[in-house]
């Protein structure tokens, strides 16, 4: 960017905006012609009065490793990574071609996939459970997992952590609202009924009391629901309060679930269970597995999966599907390109081994290092968390403290757009890198962000 430094705070934002639309004139004219009949929460969920004229999605055209192409042709340095979809960079060979095999063979859905044993097998062997079932969504894993849990336990609360995300299911919307240095939780936004948060006991995550509460409340709860590393607090790996949890379930006969969607074959092959050397009842999956596909996985002990199906029988004897059920359905469940993807993603996480995660966690903390002894040497207020290959910006407590909400979200809006136009493309405020950036992606990635720190001091917006 060739904008001029020690400019007014003003004159800077007016130039930046006008360089920034001439970049990317074609995704803002896609953003306005949309609009009318496309509600979509893509352009307003960062609408910030100030940067209007810049708040639009960026429209791709083609996507290739570690890089997306817009459509003006510029090429940006991908950190969204299909929110953690992205493992092995965009559209990597080995996923292509089982798509293409699989549209080739029809997408013959009232049927069952020949695959879809092959695909449940690879899934309860890199993740240690004894039975799976396939939606389609994250969401609908966590639906479904908490609805096993409630079947088989005849219990209905669930205990969640504040500050965790579980999807856009109703009964897992809420935050925690404190009274008299307690927890309660309510919905998190219009249009949740008030009474869902009556079933919800809503904890502090990572604080040993919170076992307590859990133990005062034993007998009501069908499970405790974790993400076992929160994207919203990256730094927080309680491992002995996992383990401690793990022993309170067990003994009290509630269902623990782990919500792997993003640590699941990101951290290690075998997850977040695997990675804190903790077992769990339920484990919900998605993004990875399903290779760029839409895809939800609940994984368990057979004694809650069988409420899905009734258990375990054979042909030639006695059995029959002896245990309780609930209901589960989907149109689109074992979906013939899910699982032709998942099916290549599985075979090649279990080829690769550990190694796969434990290079790409170890670039991770190196590119994170890099940049913070960066932010510390300049004395900025940024510092970057990590867990694996996911990372997190987070702005100093201080920073926050000292400033109105205004200019901290400011300066964190400018730093995303900055990045934006240097060709960075991140995830909200972090990102995820992929086994297909090469060093001189993180580079390119580092140098940006140094660059776009460096002119938002100058100007004013970062101290
Ligand atoms: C921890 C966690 N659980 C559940 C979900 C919901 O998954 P989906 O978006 O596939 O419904 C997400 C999505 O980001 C997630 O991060």
């Amino acid at each position: 960017m060739t904008l001029k430094l020690k400019k007014s705070k003003t004159q800077y934002l007016e130039e930046f905006i006008q360089h920034y639309n001439q970049r990317t004139q074609t995704s803002k004219q896609i953003s306005q012609k949309n609009r009318p009949c496309l509600a979509d929460n893509k352009a307003s969920s960062l609408f910030s009065f100030p940067l209007k004229e810049i708040s639009y999605p960026i429209v791709g055209k083609r996507s290739c490793g570690s890089k997306i192409w817009d459509m003006d042709g510029n090429e940006y340095l991908d950190l969204i990574m299909g929110y953690g979809v992205n493992l092995f960079g965009h559209n990597p060979p080995f996923i292509k071609q089982a798509i293409e095999e699989q549209l080739e063979k029809g997408i013959h859905l009232g049927v069952q996939s020949e695959v879809v044993g092959e695909v449940a097998e690879l899934m309860c062997e890199l993740t240690q459970m004894e039975r799976v079932a396939f939606s389609n969504t994250g969401t609908e894993a966590v639906m479904t997992a908490i609805r096993l849990a409630r079947t088989v336990t005849n219990r209905n609360k669930i205990a969640v952590f504040s500050g965790s995300y579980h999807g856009h299911f109703d009964g897992t919307l809420v935050k925690a609202k404190g009274t008299n240095g307690s927890l309660s939780a309510v919905p998190m936004t219009p249009g949740i009924p008030p009474n869902i948060a009556n079933d919800i006991l809503i904890l502090e995550y990572g604080n040993f009391q919170s076992l307590d509460s859990i133990k005062n409340h034993a007998r009501e709860l069908a499970a405790v629901l974790v993400e076992p590393v929160q994207t919203s607090n990256l730094s927080l790996q309680p491992q002995e309060f996992l383990q401690q949890l793990r022993q309170l379930t067990q003994e009290a006969g509630i269902a623990l679930i782990f919500d792997e969607m993003v640590s699941g074959f990101r951290i290690h092959p075998g997850g977040a269970q695997a990675w804190f050397n903790v077992s769990v009842d339920i484990a919900t999956y998605g993004k990875i597995v399903g290779g760029g596909m839409p895809i939800g996985v609940i994984a368990g002990k057979g004694v809650y999966l069988d409420a899905i199906d009734g258990g375990m029988w054979n042909y030639g004897d006695s059995s029959y599907p002896q245990a309780q059920k609930t209901f589960f359905a989907g149109t689109y469940c074992k979906h013939p390109l899910a699982m032709a993807a998942a099916r290549a993603v599985l075979k090649h996480i279990k080829h690769h081994g550990f190694s796969l995660q434990q290079q790409l966690n170890q670039r991770t903390s190196e590119f994170v290092a890099s940049l913070n002894s960066y932010f510390i040497e300049g004395g900025l207020p940024f510092q970057l968390e990590k867990f694996g290959s996911l990372f997190g910006f987070i702005t100093s407590d201080s920073f926050v403290r000292a400033n109105d909400s205004n200019v901290t979200m400011m300066m964190q809006l400018l730093f995303y757009y900055n990045l934006i136009y240097r060709g960075i493309l991140l995830r909200g405020k972090g990102g995820f890198l992929s086994t297909t950036h090469t060093d001189d992606d993180i580079n390119s990635i580092i140098k940006a962000v140094k660059d776009s720190a460096n002119e938002l001091q100058a100007v004013g917006f970062v101290p």
